[in-house]
């Protein structure tokens, strides 16, 4: 049996870097669910589909194929056979994201993926929804947070490093609404689970962070044994 990690949080909160960099160490495969919503919004953009429009966006979902291959360890997503990895992590995709998943169909489209991925390998998987719905019953469940005064100073620096001049103002309200989006739409709102650990990152570097997953992880095996 699959050794299964639901990492679920809000945006920002550093729960990709932290969880490759555990998965990394514990030799697990990471899964960035995230980057499934992501490539599915990518195409709506692309294709000039009003994202604001459920019906016109279902419509197009068999006109859609998500695939996830993992090359060295490292998770690449595929959209239609052409890896978008780099091209969904604009600021726009991820708006593009947040608003469609909140379409029951588009979260039904990626169940089975997310489920089937976590049946064939130990995983550490990061998304919303993962320790909820995706993977109730996962060995080990962390809700990883950080406030927003933080989460918002990370992506400035974020976008600094890229060359990107941000207004910390704004990144943080947009932090902000992804979070009310997130947390307030009607299926599989971020929450989290009953049984989960929290962790709140705010005080932790990306080192820290995934040292603690990883710790974390070492103790719910020693548990299991
Ligand atoms: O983690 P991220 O920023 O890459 O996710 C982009 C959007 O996708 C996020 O705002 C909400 C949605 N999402 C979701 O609804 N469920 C998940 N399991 C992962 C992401």
């Amino acid at each position: 049996m699959s050794f299964n990690v639901a990492i679920d949080g809000p945006a920002g909160a550093g729960k990709s870097t932290a969880a490759r960099t555990a998965a990394e160490l514990a030799g697990f495969i990471y899964v960035d669910t995230g980057a499934m919503y992501r490539a599915i919004g990518l195409y709506f953009l692309e294709n000039d589909v009003d994202i604001h429009d459920e019906e016109a966006c279902c419509e197009k979902l068999p006109d859609i194929q998500v695939t996830i291959i993992h090359k060295d360890d490292v998770q690449h997503i595929l959209l239609n056979g052409e890896d978008v990895s780099e091209r969904i992590r604009t600021q726009e995709v991820g708006e593009a994201a947040s608003v469609t998943s909140a379409y029951p169909e588009v979260r039904a489209k990626l169940l089975d993926l997310q489920r089937d991925l976590a049946k064939a390998y130990d995983v550490i998987m990061d998304g919303r929804d993962i320790g909820t719905t995706i993977l109730p019953d996962a060995d080990l469940k962390i809700f990883l947070t950080a406030s927003a005064d933080v989460r918002a100073m990370r992506r400035v620096s974020e976008l600094e490093k890229k060359g990107i001049a941000a207004d910390f103002e704004t990144v943080r309200q947009e932090i902000l609404d992804r979070d009310e989006r997130d947390m307030n739409r009607e299926i599989s709102p971020l929450r989290k689970a009953e049984d989960a650990v929290v962790l709140d990152s705010s005080c932790l570097d990306i080192e820290e962070t995934a040292e603690e997953v990883l710790r974390l992880i070492r103790e719910r095996q020693q548990d299991g044994n």
